[in-house]
């Protein structure tokens, strides 16, 4: 098992590569068996910074016109949320009536998503739809249902393929956990 230290912290390799990428797969599968043939262009939505290399990797194996929008939240501070969502920028393109897919690096307590979907809302989208890399069944909030899951993790601090601690670590290509006994 490899190990990384990032700061103060040592994580282990939880998610090998390969996996992450046959998660994909599966996902992406599950989107195009959705979209496929639409005849309007929806819009994938990246949510920077975490979200980066899912987006990229979904978009990669997407089988129908779609059109990238962007736009920058954040909550977490160290290895924790804050609860408040914070929009460091906005959306990059107009939404209105547009069907919308979030796409998430990870939802945990939910809050971002909700936060999300509300700002799409004010910006007049017609659907949307959240598709997550990562979810934590554990800790996100029962009311909330993304409409499509890689992988579900439980409720342990991760960091690589586009997530974070204190802004370091995304360029990890496997995904790892916080190694409590080191
Ligand atoms: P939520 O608002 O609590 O659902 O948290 C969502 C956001 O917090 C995600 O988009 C991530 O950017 C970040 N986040 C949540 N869990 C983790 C984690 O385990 N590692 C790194 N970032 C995380
Ligand atoms: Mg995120």
């Amino acid at each position: 098992m490899e190990r990384v230290k990032l700061f103060d912290k040592t994580f282990k390799t939880f998610i090998p590569n390969e996996e992450i990428e046959k998660a994909i797969d599966n996902v992406a599968e599950k989107v195009n068996a959705d979209f496929r043939g639409c005849t309007d262009i929806p819009i994938l939505l990246c949510v920077l910074n975490g979200s980066i290399m899912f987006t990229a990797e979904l978009m990669k194996r997407l089988e129908f016109n779609c059109e990238l929008v962007s736009i920058k939240l954040t909550s977490y501070c160290g290895t924790e949320s804050t609860g408040k969502v914070r929009q460091a920028m906005g959306l990059t393109a107009g939404i209105k009536g547009r069907r919308v897919i979030i796409v998430e690096d990870i939802v945990d307590s939910g809050n971002t998503i909700l936060e999300l979907q509300k700002i799409l809302a004010d910006h007049g989208a017609a659907a949307s739809y959240i598709c997550t890399m990562l979810l934590k069944p554990e800790s996100c909030r029962k009311d909330l249902h993304p409409d499509y899951v890689a992988m579900e993790i439980p409720n342990d601090f991760i960091v690589g393929f586009g997530l974070d601690y204190n802004e370091i670590g995304r360029n990890l290509k496997d995904i790892y956990v916080l190694d409590p006994e080191a």
